[in-house]
């Protein structure tokens, strides 16, 4: 099956040959081709040029897209959306005056959820879950990292990487599973960190590894969760089994969890919303991705990640979601990429980029997708009429996508 788009009044984010992400400088560059042409094949790009080179075709269907930007999906590196239930009620709190921190403190938070999942049937679960996916999708996201963390027993992890496993059975986005039961301290182990470490060593890691649940380890590292010396523990025992590290560090405050990423060779380290000039040295000529989260900034009214400094001193930058009810309840990348102009003062040229090819790399897939490369994935977006790609995060807010293609198949009811 062929399926040949013209009249595309600007495709972006076209690599002529792959790379694994843009740094610095390179992240202003968004290269695009006016009045163009894409062919897909099999779920795949198999070309594009400009108008005047498209090919005339037989057996093909033909979608005319005058007016219309077409662009590569979201890449969303950092999500919990495998949650049970919501959390307003502390949303309301904190409006009152608690801080996010006062809420974990009694018990909310993380623990809140955990006892909220740990009630939950897995079949139940998977349903609250794939009603997020499929919202996020037609949101334009076409890969997406699920974290667990939400269980924080062996069985509750367990059943959460079940359900990212059944939703990537089900489902064409592309999607990498990451096992984050170092997200909290569970009540059982209240005044026994050592002992929940030793639990996540001796079992939960080699049973998720046997069941192969996950592609990815992550910790909470971070002041009153886990400390540097316990993300080292664990990420080097997870590294015995192939898991490998995206971790969140940096959120409230900077405590080493940056170095210690780098020194595990993490794919990404995730939040920054903290950052010393140490800590943006250390990044600096690594493989390792900083990924900024601003959805997460605006709900809790924490800094944002200064972007501006990090990309200014050569740094790539990734952009994603956090959907998790606590901290981020919205899976939105627009919105994202909006509050990575507005208030990271990225250029759209910068958010889109961090979006999609850095979004990509920090989550595994650069290979498959991130941009609009001949053999990548036919997962893209096509906009509204609208006149140029820096609409897109300029009208935040508003919905400017018409339609979303994951392997070359048109999202229904979008
Ligand atoms: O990425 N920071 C740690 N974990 C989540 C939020 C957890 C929650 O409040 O449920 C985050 O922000
Ligand atoms: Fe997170």
């Amino acid at each position: 099956m062929k399926t040949l788009f013209k009249n595309i009044k600007e495709l972006v984010q076209v690599r002529e040959y792959n790379i694994s992400f843009v740094s610095g400088k390179d992240m202003s560059v968004l290269p695009t081709i006016k009045n163009a042409f894409l062919v897909v094949e099999n779920g795949k790009i198999s070309g594009f040029g400009k108008m005047e080179d498209c090919p005339k075709t037989q057996n093909t269907e033909i979608i005319d897209l005058s007016g219309r930007l077409l662009m590569p999906t979201w890449c969303d590196s950092h999500t919990h959306i495998v949650y049970a239930g919501t959390r307003e009620t502390e949303f309301i709190d904190r409006i009152k005056g608690l801080s996010y921190e006062a809420i974990a403190k009694r018990g909310g938070g993380i623990l809140n959820s955990a006892k909220q999942l740990q009630n939950t049937s897995e079949e139940d679960l998977y349903l609250q879950s794939k009603m997020r996916l499929d919202e996020v999708i037609k949101l334009g996201t076409g890969a997406i990292e699920i974290k667990s963390g939400y269980g924080l027993t062996l069985d509750a992890e367990l059943k959460m990487l079940r359900v990212i496993k059944r939703l990537k059975e089900n489902f064409n986005v592309l999607i990498k599973a990451t096992f984050l039961g170092a997200h909290a301290l569970p009540e059982t182990f209240k005044n026994n960190k050592k002992g929940y470490v030793k639990l996540l060593i001796d079992e939960m890691i080699p049973k998720v590894a046997e069941e192969n649940l996950a592609e990815y380890i992550d910790v909470f590292c971070e002041t009153d969760y886990f400390s540097v010396e316990d993300t080292a523990l664990i990420l080097n025992s997870a590294a015995k089994y192939g898991l490998i590290p995206k971790i969140h560090v940096n959120q409230f405050t900077a405590i080493g969890g940056v170095q210690v990423g780098v020194k595990c060779k993490a794919l990404s380290v995730d939040h920054l919303e903290e950052m010393r000039d140490e800590d943006i040295n250390a990044l600096k000529n690594t493989a390792t991705m900083p990924v900024a989260l601003p959805g997460c900034s605006y709900f809790l009214s924490i800094p944002y990640t200064p972007a501006r400094k990090m990309i200014d001193s050569g740094l790539p930058l990734a952009l994603a979601t956090d959907y998790n009810p606590g901290s981020a309840p919205s899976g939105n990348m627009n919105f994202v990429v909006s509050a990575a102009c507005i208030k990271m003062n990225m250029t759209p040229e910068e958010a889109i980029n961090a979006a999609t090819i850095n979004g990509a790399y920090a989550m595994g897939v650069h290979e498959e997708l991130g941009s609009i490369t001949q053999g990548k994935l036919a997962n893209f977006m096509i906009t509204k009429p609208i006149n140029s790609y820096g609409f897109i995060p300029y009208s935040f807010g508003v919905d400017v996508i018409e339609s979303v293609y994951i392997k070359g198949k048109k999202v229904e009811n979008k």
